[in-house]
């Protein structure tokens, strides 16, 4: 558009710079006037040829006016004396000039002297001598008048050209300025459609970020303030747990004096109250702490295994069963750590304990109504390490051989794949069970929940999930299998028991 306008402009500029041209032109236009208007002021003197020319000013093509082919020396038969000719300039004409001619009545030339001087009109009879001088001006004059005439008629002629040229190229210019307006219009339009859509657009856009924005973000700083007072709520809570939580765990149970290389040993040298001891079974090795029974069937009791309130997770890999985990013993306000905690003592310091002599071992368990039963039995000998195997005999009790005999609920084979005695210890990452043996989907520590001497797969699983309630379901059980607190011959295998744990002492045989 712009490119438009200012092509037009330079348009303009360019007609403006051939001024003299347009000087030329305006003289050409005002001969042309004057001699129309000097035609007009003669039109008494003018025929049906002139007055054609006048009725016709306003011929548009400049081949419109009356064409040259047509008699064209009659132009030169003009008998009325033109308008004195001082200066074209002067003149004021009609845009279209009215050349003057045609056809006009043929007349009869005669010599003022032939026959004597008769008057221009016969009936007038004959003329005196000084009518004949007259007549003789007259005659002459009009020969300078022709010439004058012929002379004026190009010009007019080219005045005519040049004025219906003047007019074609304003009614050009007419129609171009009239396409520039209507495409200005357009555009205005367009400019003022597009004016209105931004504003409208602005309005919406400030409405937003004025009102909507500034709520939102309000809103959103309100959850953000609660979730920092709740995260602040939450830290303290974590702070105040940790602080609760350090100092009866580990710091605040003081160490008693006593200490050998086990509970028994304690116990011999006057360790007799149930707590947390120091012991160092080898020299070579940093000694470390354990829960005594002292009271237990005459006391001696070392525990390596103790489940009584699912606080801790007994689903663990193998490196964690060996060396350990859960809670030794805990300060309830008597100023000595005499509450046991959920733990395995780890497999390398039972084997490392129990390879120093027959070890007797103790297994209790609690169901959820109070009523307890024990499994008494002796670690006779020792195997390797390396797998930790389970070797045991001698069972007394009145919880069921489970780790002998198996489950007492199936026969033969059945039963057979249940016995712990001589097996070697499984945990989820490391299978060393006797179920499908290198095939990893058919893993007895994976489905049945911790880390055990496993077989195809057990009749007692100490080390499984703790059930809340005892009684649970295959539905409950992540693998369907039961993989509770189990102790078959005692509560069956959909029964998770309360409270169990393991204590081993040296067994001293007692003869007779
Ligand atoms: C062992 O268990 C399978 C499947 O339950 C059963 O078919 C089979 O009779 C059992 N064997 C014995 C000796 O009970």
């Amino acid at each position: 558009m712009i490119n438009k306008a200012s092509r037009d402009k330079s348009r303009r500029v360019g007609l403006g710079g051939q001024s003299e041209d347009e000087d030329t032109m305006r003289t050409l236009l005002r001969v042309c006037v004057c001699v129309c208007v000097c035609l007009a002021a003669a039109q008494d003197n003018l025929d049906y040829d002139d007055y054609e020319v006048v009725s016709y000013p306003a011929a548009v093509d400049a081949r419109g006016h009356r064409p040259l082919t047509r008699g064209g020396d009659t132009y030169t038969r003009n008998r009325n004396v033109p308008p004195p000719i001082s200066g074209g300039a002067r003149y004021r004409g009609r845009p279209t000039p009215a050349p003057v001619g045609g056809q006009q009545p043929k007349e009869k030339e005669r010599q003022p002297d032939e026959g004597g001087c008769m008057h221009a009109a016969e009936e007038m009879g004959v003329l005196c001598p000084s009518g004949c001088e007259l007549k003789t001006m007259l005659l002459k004059q009009e020969r300078n008048v022709k010439t004058g005439i012929n002379e004026l008629k190009p010009r007019v002629e080219d005045l005519s050209q040049a004025s219906n040229s003047v007019y074609t190229y304003v009614t050009s210019m007419s129609t171009s300025l009239r396409e520039r307006q209507r495409v200005v219009n357009g555009n205005n339009r367009v400019v003022i459609q597009y004016t209105d859509r931004v504003e409208e657009q602005h309005a919406y856009i400030k409405d937003t970020v004025d009102t909507t924005f500034p709520s939102t973000i309000r809103v959103l700083q309100g959850v953000l303030d609660k979730i920092r007072i709740k995260i602040q709520r939450l830290e303290m809570a974590i702070e105040a747990q940790k602080e609760e939580c350090q100092e009866p765990c580990q710091t605040k149970c003081p160490i008693p004096v006593v200490s050998g290389k086990e509970c028994e040993e304690i116990y011999r040298r006057g360790g007799t109250d149930s707590q947390m001891y120091l012991i160092q079974p080898d020299p070579f090795y940093p000694a470390y702490k354990v829960f005594c029974d002292q009271t237990t069937q005459n006391g001696g009791w070392l525990l390596i295994q103790n489940r009584l309130d699912g606080s801790v997770d007994f689903g663990r890999r193998w490196d964690e069963y060996r060396r350990g985990f859960g809670n030794t013993a805990f300060d309830v306000g008597k100023g000595h750590c005499e509450t046991p905690g959920e733990q395995w003592l780890g497999n390398d310091r039972i084997s490392q304990l129990t390879k120093m002599g027959p070890t007797e071992v103790l297994i209790e368990m609690e169901d959820w109504t109070g009523a307890r039963v024990i499994s008494m039995l002796i670690h006779s000998h020792l195997l390797p390490f390396f797998t930790y195997v389970l070797a045991v005999d001698g069972y007394s009790g009145n919880a069921g051989n489970s780790l002998l005999e198996g489950t007492y609920e199936l026969f033969g084979e059945n039963r057979t794949m249940t016995i712990h005695n001589g097996m070697m210890f499984s945990t989820y990452d490391r299978d060393h069970d006797n179920w499908n043996p290198g095939d990893p989907s058919k893993q007895c520590a994976r489905e049945d929940g911790g880390g055990w001497w496993y077989n195809r797969c057990h009749s007692a699983n100490p080390n499984g999930r703790y059930y809340m309630g005892g009684a649970y379901t295959r539905h409950m059980a992540k693998h369907g299998t039961d993989d509770g607190v189990v102790w078959m011959n005692w509560k069956g295998s959909w029964y998770s028991l309360k409270a169990m744990s393991m204590k081993i002492r040296p067994y001293f045989h007692m003869p007779g």
